[in-house]
């Protein structure tokens, strides 16, 4: 029965060196959402879209997880499935950190999905729209991410843990994109204790029992030292 639900956003990347979205100078001060992140415009240009995605893999397979992925790897080390990590992130910083069964409700920016057959796989360093699929060979290949307009992934079985969950937390997201930022009220509403840890007050903020501000670096270690002492 999962007891702590973890759900993350690109604050817990940022000191990995990956950029966040709605922060000054943030992704989409740089690209257009609709362009990139959507799938009529991957339609318009798939070419536009892989580069987007291209250069984002180049620079999650750069990076290093930080204190805050690492910190959770611990906590879920030790209490197992009583933790569900869940992350709106498409980077693997907390599966290279040691995490398990990481719940990526918008995809995985490491894998690659066949918009024609479905078949999926480890994604190359570098797609393109002329890629042919494995399992049936049609150049349908896409990155195994989820855009704006599509459902995300894994929805039921974060449904049944926020319903099931004693503390809910929130960590680097900016509380801004649905149905993430919804999670907080679903998990108060059955009972759990909630807590946002975020460099700045979220969108949502003023719905959580607790609000920690400061780099996840620090706030998330701090956290998880707080939980396993309290065992
Ligand atoms: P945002 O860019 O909207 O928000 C990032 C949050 O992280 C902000 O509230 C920052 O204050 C906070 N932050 C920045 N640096 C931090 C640090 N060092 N420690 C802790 N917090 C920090 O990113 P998300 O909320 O993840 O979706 O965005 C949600 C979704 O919108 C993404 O998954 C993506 C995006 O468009 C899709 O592409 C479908």
């Amino acid at each position: 029965m999962t007891r702590i639900v973890v759900l993350s956003g690109a604050g817990l990347s940022a000191e990995s060196g990956l950029g966040t979205f709605r922060d000054v100078g943030g992704i989409w001060s740089q690209y257009d959402l609709e362009d990139v992140a959507t799938p009529q415009g991957f339609a318009r240009d798939p070419a536009l879209v892989h580069g987007f995605y291209n250069a984002r893999r180049a620079n999650c397979i750069a990076a290093r997880p930080n204190a805050a992925h690492l910190a959770l790897a611990r906590l879920q080390a030790r209490l197992g499935p009583q933790v569900m990590l869940v992350t709106q992130n498409i980077d693997d910083l907390l599966t290279r950190a040691g995490a398990r069964d990481v719940v990526h409700m918008h995809g995985n920016l490491m894998r690659a999905v066949c918009a024609a057959c479905g078949h999926r796989w480890d994604a190359p360093p570098e797609m393109d729209p002329a890629m042919p699929c494995p399992a049936c060979a049609r150049p349908a290949t896409r990155p195994d991410v989820v855009w704006f307009g599509e459902i995300p992934n894994h929805m039921d079985d974060i449904a049944k843990a926020l319903q099931g969950c004693k503390t809910f937390v929130s960590i680097g997201t900016s509380g801004s994109v649905y149905p993430a930022a919804g999670f907080v009220a679903e998990a108060a509403a059955h009972g759990a204790r909630t807590l946002e840890l975020n460099l700045d007050p979220a969108d949502n903020s003023g719905l959580f029992d607790e609000a920690r501000h400061g780099p996840a670096s620090k706030t998330v270690p701090h956290w998880v030292d707080e939980v396993l002492t309290d065992l």
